[in-house]
């Protein structure tokens, strides 16, 4: 039997840590009880965006910063936000694809009044998920995003998966002169009726990117998050195999992407694992080729000269999942959400009455959807309607009501001849089906791109009581009718 003794390093850490418990009284009970607080405030700012000579860019965004600040807490902690509005307009926050209570949620109007110039809001809710998200204004968000209002939100898992460097890369891009000041066009109708503001200068990071210092045997977990307006990426790491491990925050099992290219819509999301497997000294481009004839180098990685490891690790890489109820597909109320309009929206009606005879409801809704649709585009100027209505303005009653608590699949049907990533706030859901195939690994997913014509089923159980949007992420479809409340009560 022995008493135990303290080293006299171990009997300095513990006295430390005596003392700073001792001070604990003393500091705000909220650090205490695990809330972690920040401040962010709005403003105007300029940022170095293109490369020099280049001068920098008039932008607007948080704390003097493109991205915002990066806020980083852990599972299972309390954040505070108090958001500063230093703007000349009304704004607020969303957390996007964090399930918080309704009232957090930052939807001017539906949620919470606008925070107008001058005034603080203060955001509080606990991070239920672990998983890379972000945050941005949901008031005119087609011009206080597209200008560089957001941050990323980065929730760390209690048990996070082994790498030697976590790293976050925001994709954004601009619309440019040749002056490198931002053009003010935002919100152009015809932006509005085709695929949405697409830039012509692609960020990582709010800057032009060179290159990406990384050493061989290095094993990155590389956080992707595209705050675009409009712009669809699909990243080719070239002879980089890389593997996804979440999206939009949620654990996934480990799988290479299909077709070789991480797709990323507006606002989504994905967590991806990159072994550094080249020789030391070389470089190996990143290409985007979502849109087939307009590839182009996003970035080269820049093999240093001295190597971390001479293989690559083989660490574990799945991620542990996060508490979402998992919905009852047998008992599942079943819902249809038709989205109609763009260009080419008149070839898309002659289709839907081609289809009328089959009976079916959902073609038949689509199709007065798109009647009622074109009645309202020459009353109103909307140009996108989600089950037939453009939404307008900020007044929205509910389109869709979901009972507490239940699961639910909605099958969606994307009547036009564009993409549209739907993001549904509030709750993450399963993608469960694309043109009637069962997905391969049931994602969930807050954001689902769908292709034209393509037909998505998505379930989830609808536990968050509130008022919630659904919408397009493309935002400037969005502010043109692309949105819509479902209510689950
Ligand atoms: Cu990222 Cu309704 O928004
Ligand atoms: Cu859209």
């Amino acid at each position: 039997f022995r008493v135990p003794t303290l080293t006299r390093r171990a009997f300095i850490a513990s006295a430390a840590a005596l003392s700073a418990g001792a001070m604990l009284p003393l500091q705000s009970s909220a650090r205490a009880a695990g809330i972690r607080e920040f401040r962010l405030r709005a403003k105007h700012g300029r940022a170095q965006i293109a490369p020099e000579p280049y001068g920098d860019t008039a932008v607007w965004c948080y704390d003097g910063k493109l991205p915002g600040p990066e806020i980083r807490v852990r599972k299972g902690e309390r954040l505070r936000i108090a958001v500063e509005n230093a703007l000349g307009e009304e704004t607020t926050v969303h957390w996007h694809g964090v399930r918080v209570p309704n009232a957090m949620d930052g939807v001017p109007h539906l949620t919470q009044a606008p925070v107008a110039p001058g005034e603080t809001f203060t955001y509080e809710f606990d991070a239920v998920d672990a998983g890379t998200f972000w945050y941005h204004p949901h008031q005119r968000s087609f011009e206080q995003v597209g200008r560089g209002l957001y941050g990323p939100l980065i929730v760390e898992e209690v048990d996070p998966v082994r790498v030697d460097r976590d790293v976050t890369w925001v994709l954004s891009d601009w619309r440019l002169t040749k002056t490198a000041e931002m053009r003010d066009d935002f919100g152009s109708r015809h932006d509005m009726m085709h695929n949405g503001r697409v830039g012509n200068t692609v960020t990582i990071n709010g800057r032009v990117p060179d290159v990406f210092a990384v050493r061989k045997g290095e094993r990155i977990r590389l956080r992707l998050i595209n705050a675009a307006n409009a712009r669809i990426s699909g990243l080719d790491f070239g002879s980089h195999a890389p593997v996804v491990i979440a999206l939009d925050g949620q654990a996934v099992e480990p799988h290479a992407p299909e077709g070789g290219l991480v797709v990323l819509g507006p606002a989504m999301r994905a967590d991806i694992i990159l072994d550094m497997a080249a020789d030391a000294g070389s470089r190996v481009s990143v290409i985007d080729r979502f849109y087939k004839d307009l590839e182009y180098r996003l970035v080269d990685l820049a093999y240093d000269d001295q190597p971390l490891r001479d293989t690559v690790p083989d660490w574990p890489v799945a991620l542990p999942p996060n508490p979402l109820p998992e919905p009852d597909l047998a008992s599942a109320a079943r819902h249809e959400v038709t989205f109609n309009g763009g260009m080419m929206g008149a070839m898309v009606m002659q289709e839907m009455g081609g289809s009328m005879g089959d009976g079916s409801s959902g073609a038949m809704g689509g199709m007065m959807g798109s009647m009622g649709g074109m009645m309202n585009m020459m009353h109103s100027g909307g140009i996108w309607f989600i089950n037939g209505v453009a939404a307008e303005g900020h007044i929205m009653d509910p389109m869709l009501t979901l009972a507490r608590d239940k699961s639910h699949v909605i099958a969606m049907t994307n009547a036009t001849a564009w993409h549209h990533p739907i993001h549904l706030h509030g709750h993450s859901f399963r993608v469960i089906s694309r043109d009637g195939k069962p997905t391969r690994h049931r994602e969930w997913q807050d954001t689902v791109l769908m292709s034209p014509r393509e037909r998505v089923e998505i379930a989830f159980v609808a536990d968050n009581p509130g008022d919630w949007m659904l919408h397009c992420h493309v935002l400037e479809h969005q502010a043109a009718g692309m949105m819509g409340v479902f209510r689950v009560a």
